[in-house]
């Protein structure tokens, strides 16, 4: 869902020579007709270009998966159900450090080859030949197994993300583009999806993933297969399958929202009180974002709280995922990112502060509503950074791909937003948060869409005012 905006350029790919297709595409004798072309293995995405390709938009990924904690070993068979953008003669899937055995195209064996990451780690290509090829505007299904241990990989900052092992598991967070790490994906920002996952694991461990569970686990010969379905469109970076000794709770939020949390049984002492405190708040946070942002956007929600093994939290969709244990600030953060950030999605990782900036203030709102400071009390302690300090450096609206999750896109993003709140009134503000998150629901957006947003709503001309808050790598100077 959700194709890039421009096409792709065309790379002369390594592996297309391997298997002997010509770099320029061929036009059909005697005018229209087929121009059939090597879909690319880059996005258009302004800062991970190799996470994402061209020439199809995914609609589906159905992964079966088998992990086995002890060797580390990941084996997969992925089928995606993807229509093509253009017509296709081959067409790249992201996907590193596991290898591929076997590939077909709507049923039938097909060629393929793997470019190996480029130097820096990230990157690393699929490449599946089509027999026939695919006609722009056909669906058809990509179906890869594939196995490997994914080690621990290391984002561009050199914090852990993607298949990261647990002592008993796994615990998984994507973003930005750690997709590829565990399964052979689309990895552009702009492709939602939808997902099934059968997940099978060594009986006694738990498997949990995004969505609802798919019936009741299926134990056989030792192993147990736990099987999800994510059934709201969804980006690749906020996909998890966690793997752990998890003891599930359940509960209900507004209008009988499913709420199924999977703590593992390594959180123990104060993490685990702190934790259970925080999660027993969800069904309030829920009520209380949907009066900031309108109806909660999935049809689940939770959380899945693992050991300290990523040392961060991530808004997995529907279930975030925490590391080690998870504060009352972090689970508001979480959930709040399931309107913005995961329902409204930005399309480029450079408009991060769309994600963490409004997921911050949404916090920010929490925490004032149970005694804490106010939002511009909040404000006041960001602006009253020095100038001169390194804070004011970074500009939320292009933070540069190794800043995604600066202070600046965090707390200038919100500082942002409480000065917008103070300089257009209460009335519009809401208004626009609002309008924000329920007319973009499951959608891809940009600042340029809030700002026009923004306008809209108040009237006025915010050109300057978002140029010094968001685009800017100084301090502005107030509202
Ligand atoms: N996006 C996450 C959040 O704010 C944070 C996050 C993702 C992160 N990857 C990271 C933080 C790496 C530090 C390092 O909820
Ligand atoms: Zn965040």
């Amino acid at each position: 869902m959700h194709a890039p905006r421009a096409a792709a350029p065309a790379v002369v790919l390594a592996a297309a020579l391997v298997l002997g297709g010509a770099g320029a595409a061929h036009a059909a004798p005697g005018g229209p007709g087929p121009r059939w072309v090597d879909g690319a293995t880059t996005s258009t995405d302004l800062y991970f270009p190799n996470a994402g390709n061209g020439g199809y938009d995914v609609a589906d990924y159905d992964l079966e998966l088998a992990y086995d904690p002890a060797s580390g070993r990941l084996d997969g068979t992925a089928t995606v159900t993807l229509t093509a953008t253009q017509d296709l003669r081959s067409l790249s899937l992201d996907l590193r450090g596991l290898t591929a055995t076997a590939v077909s195209v709507d049923g039938k064996p097909a060629r393929f080859a793997q470019t190996p990451p480029p130097e820096d780690g990230r990157g690393g290509e699929l490449v599946v030949q089509a027999a026939p090829k695919l006609r722009a505007g056909t669906q058809h299904t990509v179906t890869v197994v594939y196995g490997g241990v994914p080690g621990q990989p290391l984002d561009i900052e050199g914090a852990n993300y993607g298949w990261t092992s647990t002592a008993d598991g796994a615990l998984v967070a994507n973003e930005p583009e750690g997709a590829s790490t565990w399964y052979p994906v689309n990895d552009a920002i702009t492709d939602k999806a939808t997902y099934t996952f059968a997940i099978t694991v060594p009986e006694g461990l738990t498997a949990v993933a995004n969505g609802e569970p798919v019936g009741l686990p299926v134990t056989a010969d030792g192993r147990t297969t736990w099987t999800w379905r994510a059934s709201d469109p969804m980006a690749s970076y906020l996909s998890t399958a966690s793997i752990g000794d998890f003891v599930q709770t359940t509960s209900t939020g507004p209008g009988g929202l499913p709420v199924l949390d999977f703590v593992d049984a390594d959180v123990t002492g104060r993490a685990l009180e702190v934790t259970r405190a925080s999660l027993a708040l969800q069904p309030d946070m829920v009520a209380f974002f949907e009066g900031v942002f309108g109806p909660y956007p999935f049809t689940s929600t939770g959380s899945i709280v693992d050991d300290d093994s990523v040392g961060y939290a991530l808004e997995t969709q529907t279930r975030p995922v925490y590391s080690g244990y998870a504060s009352e600030d972090t689970v508001a953060h979480e959930l709040a990112h399931q309107w913005v950030g995961d329902s409204v999605t930005p399309d480029t990782w450079r408009d991060i502060w769309l994600n963490e900036g409004f997921a911050t203030y949404a916090q920010w709102l929490w925490s004032a509503s149970r005694g804490g400071p106010t939002p511009q009390e909040q404000y006041d302690a960001v602006y009253g950074i020095d100038a001169g300090d390194d804070f004011w450096s970074v500009a939320p609206g292009d933070p540069g791909a190794a800043d995604l999750f600066d202070a600046a896109t965090y707390d200038r993003g919100a500082a942002a937003l409480q000065a917008l709140r103070t300089r257009v009134g209460d009335d519009a503000f809401f208004q626009v948060l609002r309008r924000w998150t329920t007319e973009n629901a499951d959608g891809s957006v940009s600042t340029a869409d809030f700002v026009a947003l923004a306008e809209q709503v108040t009237g006025q001309d915010l050109g300057q005012f978002f140029t010094d808050w968001i685009d800017t790598p100084a301090k502005p100077s107030g509202y």
